[in-house]
C-alpha cells in the first residue's frame, strides 16, 4: 500500500504541538511527511523542514508558496495539517480547501461563527474533507465510552460533567509575561480566553461521548487575576438536544492541576469516569453493582476501542497516540474516497468542521452569557438552528 502524502503548516522548531502531529501522522506508516511550511520565518522553516527530511523543493518558506507549489504537482499532498497560531487558521484552511486539499485544522478552527459557517459551506460545495484536531477524542477509552453510551450500557444519559482546569496561569506575578498576557487580551485572543482555549475541548468531548449536541447554555465567567480582560475561569451549564444535562468547569488558575481534562457520564443504569492524565483506565459503575476498572488493551471492548489501541495492556498509551488515531481515521476516510467505497464505520469518528463551528458558536454564547450574569443563550450556530 503506498503511503498517503502529508503536509504541515506551522509546527516549526520549538513549537508545542508540531512534534505530536509528526509523531501521530507517522505512527502507523499510513502517511509520509512530504511537504511543509513550518515556521513564520521562511528561512528557518525551510531549513528545519529539510532537517526533518523534506525535499528542498517541498520545504516551503510560507503557506502561500506551499499552496502554489503543491497545486502545480500531480503528486500533491493528500492531507494538510494547519498548526499555526489561532488567528491564521481560517485563512489558511479556507485557501487549501478551496484548492481541493483535505485539511486537519488545529482548534479553534476559526475566530468567528461566520468564518466557521463559511468553512462548513466550502466543504459542502467542494467535497473536501475538513477535520478539526479535538485530539482527545482519539483516545481508545474515550472511544469506548462513546461506544458504551451508544450501545445503551448506561441507559438514557442524565448528566455529563466535563472539566478542563489547569493551574498554569495562576501566578499573578507572571500575568504580564508576554507569552501569557496575549491570551487574555481580546485584540489577540478574541471574545474568550480559557473557554476558547480549553473549555471547547471539554465541550467537544461531552458531545462526542454522549452523542448529543449542545443546544443552550448559561455561563459564569470570571477573571481571577483582575488585570485580565478575558476570563481565566468559567463554569458553564448546558442542555443537550437528546435531553442530557451538562456541567463544565474550565480554569487556568487551578493551582496543582496539571492538564486537568476529565469527563464523567451518568446514565439511568450506570456511570463512567475518565481522565486524560490516566488515559489507560476507564472507571465504570453499573447501577447497584461494583466499581470496575476497564483497562485499555483488554480484548473485545468495542470495535471503536479495539482498532485504536496499539501496545499491550499494562503499557501506557498517551497523547501522541490519540492524535495518531485521528490520523488513522483520516487515512481511512481519504482512502475510502479514492477507492470509491464506504469507510470503516469504527473509523468514522474524526472531529469535523461542523464540530469546529459548533465550538465557535459555544465560545460566543459563553462570552455573551458571562457578560449577562449567566443568562441562558442559544449555543447553536445559526445554520444549525
Ligand atoms: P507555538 O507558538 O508553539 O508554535 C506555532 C508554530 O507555528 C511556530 O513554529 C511558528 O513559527 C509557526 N507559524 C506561525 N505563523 C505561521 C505561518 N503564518 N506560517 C507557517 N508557520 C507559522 O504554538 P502551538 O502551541 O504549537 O499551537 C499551535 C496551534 O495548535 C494553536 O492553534 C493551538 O490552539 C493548537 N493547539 C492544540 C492542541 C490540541 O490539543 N489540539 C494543544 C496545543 C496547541
Amino acid at each position: 500500500m503506498t503511503k498517503l502524502k502529508w503536509g504541515m503548516i506551522g509546527g516549526g522548531e520549538g513549537s508545542q504541538i508540531g512534534p505530536a502531529h509528526r509523531l501521530g501522522s507517522g505512527l502507523d506508516g499510513l502517511f509520509e511527511f512530504t511537504a511543509g511550511a513550518l515556521d513564520h520565518r521562511p528561512e528557518e522553516g525551510r531549513e528545519y523542514g529539510q532537517r526533518l527530511g523534506l525535499a528542498a523543493d517541498r520545504s516551503y518558506g510560507d503557506w502561500r508558496e506551499m499552496l502554489a507549489g503543491e497545486k502545480a504537482r500531480e503528486d500533491r499532498v493528500d492531507l494538510v495539517t494547519v498548526a499555526t497560531p489561532n488567528s491564521t487558521h481560517f485563512e489558511i484552511t479556507k485557501a487549501f480547501l478551496e484548492a481541493g486539499f483535505n485539511v486537519l485544522c488545529e482548534k479553534p478552527m476559526t475566530m468567528t461563527v461566520e468564518e466557521g459557517e463559511e468553512i462548513v459551506k466550502i466543504c459542502q460545495s467542494t467535497g473536501a474533507l475538513c477535520a478539526v484536531n479535538y485530539g482527545y477524542s482519539g483516545y481508545s477509552l474515550v472511544r469506548h465510552m462513546k461506544a458504551m453510551v451508544a450501545r445503551g450500557d448506561l441507559g438514557a444519559i442524565r448528566l455529563v460533567k466535563a472539566e478542563f482546569a489547569h493551574g498554569h496561569h495562576a501566578d499573578a506575578a507572571d500575568a504580564d509575561n508576554p507569552r501569557v498576557r496575549w491570551r487574555y487580551d481580546p485584540a489577540q485572543a478574541g471574545v474568550s480566553a480559557q473557554f476558547a482555549d480549553c473549555g471547547i475541548h471539554a465541550m467537544h468531548l461531552a458531545s462526542f461521548v454522549v452523542g448529543q449536541e449542545v443546544q443552550n447554555l448559561s455561563a459564569d465567567t470570571v477573571s481571577c487575576i483582575s488585570s485580565r480582560v478575558l476570563e481565566d475561569d468559567a463554569m458553564v451549564n448546558f442542555r443537550m438536544d437528546g435531553g442530557a444535562v451538562g456541567r463544565l468547569w474550565t480554569s487556568s488558575v487551578a493551582i496543582g492541576r496539571q492538564h486537568g481534562l476529565t469527563i464523567q457520564v451518568f446514565g439511568e443504569n450506570g456511570g463512567l469516569r475518565w481522565s486524560q492524565e490516566q488515559p489507560n483506565q476507564l472507571y465504570y459503575m453499573p447501577l447497584n453493582g461494583r466499581l470496575q476498572t476497564i483497562e485499555r488493551g483488554e480484548g473485545n471492548l468495542s470495535p471503536e476501542a479495539d482498532r485504536t489501541t496499539r501496545v499491550a495492556i499494562g503499557h501506557a498509551e498517551g497523547m501522541p497516540l490519540a492524535f495518531a488515531n485521528i490520523y488513522t481515521d483520516l487515512a481511512e476516510a481519504i482512502r475510502a474516497r479514492k477507492e470509491g467505497r464506504p469507510m470503516d464505520a469504527a473509523a468514522d469518528l474524526y472531529p469535523r468542521a461542523e464540530d469546529g463551528l459548533r465550538s465557535m458558536a459555544a465560545v460566543f454564547a459563553v462570552a455573551e452569557s458571562g457578560k449577562e450574569d449567566g443568562k441562558w443563550v442559544d449555543a447553536r450556530p445559526p445554520m444549525f438552528r
